[in-house]
């Protein structure tokens, strides 16, 4: 640790993806001890001091705030990492911009892309090192699916299609709003499953497909009004429950991406399968590992689709982790995540998705919801 440049992270709220983060920064030391940064766990800081002390004691933090600004104005953090719900995204990048911090951000960037142009120009203005969390993206499978198509090996591409799947809020009683229900809010999540998952599949395709210039949306709220947990009244549901989309990508390309918190028997089935004129590829976040290859080439004897398990030292990031053969899981991402970042800190290069990457991702999903809205096709404003 002596000859390593620390990066003392100041990370904000201590959810699922606090977890995700902290475990994230805590493995780059064993599993990447090459990189010259190396995270400090400095502070952590959530509204409930209970909370928080607890957080901090459990995954290794020196200190803890119970105010966000109080965070960014402590001279011994480097980076600001955003882990809140969508609504404070904004409020807290650009307070850690003005203060020259470096930011990561959870996705979506904001809730809608007023907000996100917002926090784009603050940080290009404060000129300070940003990534948002689109974690697939470090999946090796996922990684290894961008590779195979950038190598030219599935030709001309005709066809994108993405789901993601979960059946959690089938239930009438379930609340809205309020910890752990903020995504049933409109007014802190933006939007419902647009924003929330159809955004990972949308940063994924454009990564791997290029852009997605127009979109023809339908959505649905299946329960049109909810008990929302802090006011105690029913409400009217803001948020979209289920979204179906189909698209255009620059390369000619048609897109299909269906996304529901309605689909009984899904808990996170994010899939994904790309088919060009020599290959096929079909990825599912179930069995994360593996990608699956067709290639029309082939004898035809033995023509069929191929499974590969992607855990070879020659693949994607596996060369950091066990023996061929063997897996990783979801939380692996997030790892692989830190520690591009703090190689593009190293190189003085932008670790993508940038907050300007992340940008084109929330134009999508807004030209989305508009489309639904109007019931006509929107141009996403993405080239
Ligand atoms: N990359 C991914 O795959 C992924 C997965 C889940 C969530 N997310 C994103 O991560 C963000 C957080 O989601 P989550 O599932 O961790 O939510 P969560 O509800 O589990 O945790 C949110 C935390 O933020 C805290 N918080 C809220 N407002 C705060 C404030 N003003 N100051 C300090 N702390 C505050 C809450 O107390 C809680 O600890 C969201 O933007 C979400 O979209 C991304």
């Amino acid at each position: 640790m002596a000859n390593k440049k620390q990066l003392r992270i100041g990370l904000v709220g201590t959810g699922f993806m606090g977890r995700t983060h902290s475990n994230g920064y805590k493995r780059i030391g064993d599993f990447f001890p090459d990189l010259q940064y190396r995270p400090v766990l400095k502070a952590v800081c959530a509204r409930r001091e209970d909370k928080v002390k607890a957080f901090a004691e459990q995954w290794g933090y020196e200190s803890y705030e119970t105010d966000y600004k109080k965070l960014i104005a402590r001279n011994d953090i480097d980076a600001i990492d955003i882990c809140t719900p969508n609504d404070s995204h904004a409020e807290i990048a650009i307070a850690a911009a003005a203060a020259g911090k470096i930011i990561l951000c959870e996705k979506p960037l904001a809730r809608n892309v007023e907000e996100a142009q917002k926090m784009v120009d603050a940080i290009e203005k404060a000129g300070v090192a940003n990534t948002v969390w689109y974690n697939y993206r470090r999946l090796p499978a996922v990684t290894l699916a961008k590779q195979i198509v950038e190598s030219g090996k599935l030709g001309k591409i005709f066809h994108y299609r993405a789901n993601f799947l979960q059946d959690w809020t089938i239930s009438a009683d379930l609340p809205q709003g309020g910890e752990g229900l903020w995504r049933m809010d409109i007014n802190a999540a933006g939007s419902g499953v647009t924003g929330d998952l159809l955004a990972h599949c949308i940063d994924t395709a454009m990564w791997i497909n290029g852009a997605i210039t127009d979109v023809s949306a339908v959505t649905e709220t299946f329960i049109k009004e909810r008990m929302h947990q802090l006011t105690g009244k029913v409400q009217k549901v803001g948020i979209d429950d289920a979204c179906i989309f189909h698209c255009h990508f620059s390369n000619g390309s048609l897109g299909l991406f269906e996304s529901t918190r309605y689909a009984r028997g899904h808990k996170a089935l994010y899939t994904f399968e790309i088919n060009g004129a020599d290959a096929s590829i079909r990825w599912n976040l179930h069995d994360l590992n593996r990608l699956e290859y067709f290639d029309h080439r082939d004898e035809s004897i033995v023509r069929g689709w191929r499974s590969i398990l992607v855990t070879d030292g020659d693949q994607p990031y596996m060369k950091r982790w066990w023996v061929p053969g063997l897996n990783i899981g979801y939380e692996h991402s997030f790892v692989h995540q830190v520690a591009d970042f703090l190689e593009s800190l190293e190189k003085g290069a932008p670790c993508e998705p940038t907050f300007r990457n992340a940008l084109l991702t929330q134009k999508v999903c807004e030209a989305v919801i508009e489309s639904a809205n109007s019931r006509s096709w929107k141009d996403t404003g993405v080239k």
